[in-house]
């Protein structure tokens, strides 16, 4: 987690969808470590409670909201919109972390398969971008922080949906980038390689049984991807996304950064 201290982030109010678990957990702690106010969303209820329960641990001024939402419905995000609104006021951070990855080839993929997962990465994305941002535009203050990929930036085998759904992100975050320029809310992406999260642990599972190797030697094909030849641990992608929220940040905009081991250096 984060030893530096954003002086600014204290008291900011930030949502994090996909917030129960993986990336989205650990960006919700580093930020409730900021003083900044959490909103924790995602569908499951108990893995929410969790991560507000650990929040509130932190210490006296952590403050966590855990409240349900399926990204995929305009209606459930926002009625989440209205909600937050009433109990804490306006997002002024918004982090774009739910997605989904299944992995399989192209031709094996069910149409409802690839529906899903764009469904989730990207127009979930978008609706979280279009129901916030006029709140932020409001107070003329805020950050958009897409959860995207280094696969936004280049391909790998058997993923081609999430490949496509991230490429997307990516565009959208640049689009967004730019017009918002001048309303004071910047919009970027973080591009992390392999995690080590349930994501990345059931695509190595999944893998060792579609090839009958060992479920380590699959992790290790996946850590030797990256030249530093591990895996990221989430807490790195969390301090991308409280750097990017800082004041430091302020004319970072419409970026993509990995946080790849240096896998990727596009
Ligand atoms: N792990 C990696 O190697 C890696 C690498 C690059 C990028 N990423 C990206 O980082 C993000 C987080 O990944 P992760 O590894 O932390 O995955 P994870 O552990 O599987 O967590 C995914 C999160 O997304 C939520 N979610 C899924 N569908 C949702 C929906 N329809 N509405 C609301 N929430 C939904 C899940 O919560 P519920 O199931 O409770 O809804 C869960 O909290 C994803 O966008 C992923 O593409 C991951």
């Amino acid at each position: 987690m984060s030893t530096t201290d954003v002086e600014e982030l204290k008291g900011k109010l930030v949502l994090v969808t996909g917030g129960g678990r993986g990336i989205g957990r650990s960006i919700a702690l580093a930020f409730a470590a900021q003083g900044s106010r959490v909103v924790i969303t995602g569908r499951n209820q108990a893995t929410l409670d969790d991560v507000a329960y650990e929040i509130r641990h932190l210490g006296a001024k952590a403050k966590a909201l855990p409240l349900p939402c399926d990204i995929t419905r305009k209606q459930e995000v926002e009625s989440l919109n209205r909600e937050v609104t009433r109990r804490l006021g306006a997002v002024q951070i918004l982090v774009n972390n739910a997605g989904i990855a299944p992995a399989v080839s192209f031709l094996e993929m069910d149409d409802r398969l690839w529906e899903e997962v764009l469904k989730v990465n990207l127009t979930g994305t978008y609706y979280c971008c279009k129901v916030f941002l006029p709140g932020m535009i409001a107070t003329g203050w805020g950050r958009v922080i897409n959860i995207a990929s280094t696969v936004a930036k280049v391909a790998y085998s058997h993923i081609s949906a999430y490949t496509t759904s991230k490429h997307a992100v990516l565009g959208l975050t640049r689009a967004l980038a730019l017009e918002m320029a001048r309303t004071g809310v910047t919009v970027n992406a973080i591009c992390p390689g392999y995690v080590d999260t349930e994501l990345t642990l059931n695509n190595v599972r999944l893998m060792a049984e579609k090839t009958g190797k060992r479920v380590e030697e699959i992790l290790k094909l996946f850590k030797g991807t990256s030249p530093q030849n591990r895996l990221i641990a989430p807490e790195e992608v969390a301090d991308v996304a409280v750097m990017l929220s800082s004041k430091a940040a302020d004319g970072m905009t419409g970026q993509a950064i990995n946080v790849d081991g240096g896998a990727v250096m596009v």
